[in-house]
C-alpha cells in the first residue's frame, strides 16, 4: 500500500482545538501507512485571548464578511495529500478569521483543489451558518468536503451562553456557582473523537477517500439544534447590516468604529430581551406545524456526514 499522506490544519487560542487534534491523530502515530503533516495558522497580528469585550465585539464585521487578516507565510511543501483535515472555530457565525486566511491562501489554493476534505468544529453551539460558508470558501478552490464533525461546549443553550464569553472575555473555564458546567467541551466528547480516526484509518486503507463520499458517516458526527437555525440566520442579517456599517468607518481596531459597535451591543442586549423571547415562542409554534419541512432542513444542514450512529458501536470500542 502507498503512504497515505494527511495534511491537518488547525489554529487554537486556548489550545482546545490542538487538544481534538492530539486526539485525533493519535491512532496514526505508530502507523506506517500514514504520514501527517501538521499546519498551524498564524495571523501576523495575533489576536488575544482572553479578549477585551471591545476588540472581541470589534472583529465581527469582518468575521461576517469573511475579510481575513494577514497570515504567517505557509511553508510550503512537495506533498500531494490524499486527505486534508481543516480543523476550526466559529467567530460570529462565520468561520474564524485565521482559518478563513487559510483558505483563501495560495497554498491552500494549489493544495486543496481536488481533494478530499473532512472539517472538524469545535465552538459553543452556533456552526451551521459557519459551515455553510466554509462550504463556499472550499468550493471556491474546487476542494471537495466528505465530512463535517462537530464538537459543542457542554451545558444547556442558557448555560453557555455565559460559560463561552466568561472564558473568551477572562480565560477561566471553572464551574460557576455549581449551577454552571466548566466551559469548553466535554473531556468526554473530546475522548470520542477517536472513533473518527479508526473509522478514518479503516477508510484510508480500502482507499475510501477516493470516492468522494463520507467516510465518517454513522457516527453522529454532526447534530443540528433546529431550535438555533432562525437566530442563527437572523443574527447574520444583523451582522451583515450593522457590519456594513460599521466597515464604512473603518477597518478593524480603528477607535473610529468604537461607538457605532457599543451601539450595536446595546442594540444586541434589547434584542435579546424583548424580539428573541418572543420569537422563540413563536419558533416552538412554527416547528410543530412545519415539522416534515424541519426535518428534511436538519438533514440537509447534517450533510454530508449525517446524524445516523449506526457505526457507534463498532468504533466506540476504540480509546
Ligand atoms: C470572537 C469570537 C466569536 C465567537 N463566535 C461564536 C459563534 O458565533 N458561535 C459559536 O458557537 N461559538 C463562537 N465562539 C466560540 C468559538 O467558536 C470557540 O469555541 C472558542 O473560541 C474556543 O476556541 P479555541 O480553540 O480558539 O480556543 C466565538 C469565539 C470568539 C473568540
Amino acid at each position: 500500500m502507498n503512504i497515505k499522506k494527511i495534511l491537518v490544519i488547525s489554529y487554537s487560542q486556548s489550545g482546545q482545538l490542538y487538544n481534538i487534534v492530539d486526539k485525533l491523530t493519535k491512532p496514526f502515530e505508530n502507523d506506517n501507512n500514514v504520514q501527517i503533516t501538521y499546519k498551524v495558522i498564524k495571523p501576523k497580528k495575533p489576536y488575544p485571548f482572553p479578549w477585551d469585550f471591545m476588540t472581541f465585539m470589534d472583529c465581527f464585521p469582518e468575521s461576517i464578511y469573511l475579510d481575513s487578516p494577514q497570515i504567517e507565510d505557509i511553508k510550503d511543501d512537495t506533498n500531494d495529500y490524499d486527505l486534508v483535515i481543516i480543523t476550526y472555530q466559529v467567530w460570529f457565525l462565520s468561520p474564524s478569521l485565521p482559518i478563513t486566511a487559510f483558505l483563501k491562501s495560495k497554498y491552500a489554493k494549489n493544495k486543496l483543489k481536488n481533494k478530499p476534505v473532512i472539517t472538524l468544529i469545535g465552538c459553543r453551539n452556533m456552526w451551521v451558518m459557519a459551515q455553510e460558508k466554509m462550504k463556499e470558501l472550499l468550493k471556491n478552490i474546487d476542494a471537495k468536503l466528505i465530512d463535517n464533525i462537530v464538537l459543542i461546549d457542554q451545558g444547556s443553550s442558557l448555560a453557555t451562553f455565559i460559560t463561552t464569553p466568561r472564558w473568551m472575555l477572562t480565560g477561566k473555564t471553572n464551574s460557576l456557582f455549581g449551577i454552571f458546567p466548566k466551559a469548553g467541551i466535554s473531556k468526554e466528547d473530546i475522548k470520542n473523537v477517536s472513533r473518527f480516526s479508526y473509522a478514518i484509518k479503516d477508510a484510508l486503507n480500502k482507499n475510501k477517500e477516493k470516492n468522494f463520499r463520507s467516510i465518517c458517516y454513522g457516527l453522529k458526527a454532526v447534530n443540528v439544534d433546529m431550535k438555533l437555525i432562525k437566530s442563527e440566520q437572523f443574527a447574520t442579517k444583523s451582522f451583515m447590516i450593522w457590519g456594513s456599517l460599521i466597515r464604512k468607518i473603518g477597518s478593524y481596531g480603528d477607535k473610529k468604529r468604537k461607538p457605532l459597535v457599543m451601539l450595536y451591543v446595546l442594540f444586541l442586549v434589547l434584542i435579546i430581551l424583548t424580539v428573541v423571547p418572543i420569537n422563540m415562542i413563536i419558533q416552538i409554534i412554527l416547528r410543530k406545524i412545519n415539522k416534515e419541512k424541519v426535518l428534511k432542513e436538519k438533514k440537509l444542514y447534517e450533510e454530508p456526514s449525517g446524524n445516523d450512529d449506526y457505526r457507534m458501536k463498532e468504533y466506540s470500542k476504540y480509546e
